[in-house]
């Protein structure tokens, strides 16, 4: 397996290096291929992603990537659309599990569900018009990309309680009068249960009863949206993982973002980064060594060896330093 170290910026410089010293405490036959991306490049070399990093990204099986700052550039095309785009990484798969001993702004931590975020298409279609006074964006929602992802949610929904909640605004977007169709007809010939929520609804309904939910699948605007706001129900930005999915393809990353506003202090929150490349174990097919990254990083919170997001007052190293030895002493 070849992964591409993408660190990135901000705070993907520190949790990246983190997630990698986890993944080298495992010992895999993997072969890392470091790869620089984002503002740091756009500032040497006025482009933040060129056509021969895509080669690279293409000529690996997949990427371990950290977060991004947007350029202050009213041309800038996003790094990350262009790459989801461009390997077709349709589904973004991000778990919103509580773990042991966190409890997030509401108290609960009986609840275990999956967004399923489509990745290519909605309002992220890039078919923009700038003008003076008005600007456009035109939402995209085609058949085949909502079939593509109503199909990965039920796929997971079958592995799991065999439930599927689909989000839209249909009542006002008639692009989600066809995603809700598809996702339905996709459901059903697929026997998995489902029922729908419009989107406002469904942002009360998860942080009331967030336990009523298993794979919540739904467009790409409304999928970035409604994960980070179910990030305070697991306590921190910093505790969420993500896998963009394609057929080919795969790219794993934080929900969160470079966080400027604590980038090079040393605190920022590792476990999302490592259970982000958990879920790069899981996709290559090392399910044993996922479990022991999983159970590693609950040893850490078990010791209370927690960083400020989570009330504690490690540093983003010393968290990353107990998990990799708890790796390297249950191989
Ligand atoms: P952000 O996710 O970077 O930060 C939001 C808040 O959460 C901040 O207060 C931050 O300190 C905190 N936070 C985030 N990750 C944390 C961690 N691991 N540990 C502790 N606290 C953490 O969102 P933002 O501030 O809106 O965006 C900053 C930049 O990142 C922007 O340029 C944005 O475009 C970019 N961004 C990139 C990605 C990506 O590349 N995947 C994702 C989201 C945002
Ligand atoms: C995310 C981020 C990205 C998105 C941005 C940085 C393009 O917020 O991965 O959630 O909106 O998809
Ligand atoms: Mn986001």
């Amino acid at each position: 397996m070849r992964v591409a170290i993408v660190e990135g910026d901000g705070i993907g410089k520190e949790v990246i290096p983190v997630a990698v010293e986890v993944l080298d405490a495992l010992d895999l036959p993997i072969e890392k291929v470091p790869l620089e991306l984002g503002y740091g490049k756009w500032e040497k070399c006025g482009v933040a992603i060129d056509e021969n990093d895509l080669e690279i990204l293409k000529s690996c099986d997949c990427v371990l990537f950290g977060a991004i700052t947007t350029p202050p550039d009213p041309n800038y095309k996003s790094v990350l659309l262009t790459i989801r785009k461009e390997l077709d990484m349709y589904a973004n798969i991000r778990p919103i599990k509580p773990l042991p001993g966190l409890i997030g702004v509401t108290g609960k931590n009986d609840f275990d569900f999956v967004i399923v975020r489509e990745n290519t298409e909605g309002m992220y279609s890039s078919i923009e018009e700038i003008h003076d006074d008005v600007a456009y964006t035109k939402r995209v929602v085609s058949r085949k990309g909502s079939e593509r992802i109503a199909r990965s949610a039920c796929k997971l929904a079958k592995e799991r309680k065999n439930e599927l909640t689909i989000v839209h605004k249909s009542n006002v977007l008639k692009s989600d009068t066809l995603f809700l169709g598809v996702c339905r007809e996709v459901a059903a010939s697929e026997g998995v249960e489902y029922g729908d929520m419009l989107v406002d609804a469904m942002a009360y309904s998860l942080m009331s009863y967030p336990e009523m939910y298993d794979v919540v699948v739904t467009t790409n605007l409304f999928g970035d949206i409604l994960s980070d706001m179910s990030a305070a129900l697991v306590g921190s930005l910093g505790l969420v993982p993500s896998a963009n999915i394609g057929d080919k393809y795969a790219f794993f990353e934080p929900v969160h973002g470079s966080a400027p506003d604590i980038a090079g202090k040393g605190i920022a929150n590792p476990i999302a980064a490592i259970l982000s490349m958990k879920m790069m174990l899981e996709w290559m097919g090392y399910e044993r060594e996922a479990v022991l990254v999983e159970s590693a990083v609950e040893f850490s919170i078990r010791e209370n060896l927690t960083t400020p997001d989570l009330g504690g007052s490690s540093s983003t190293s010393d968290v990353g330093k107990v998990i990799a030895d708890h790796v390297r002493n249950n191989l």
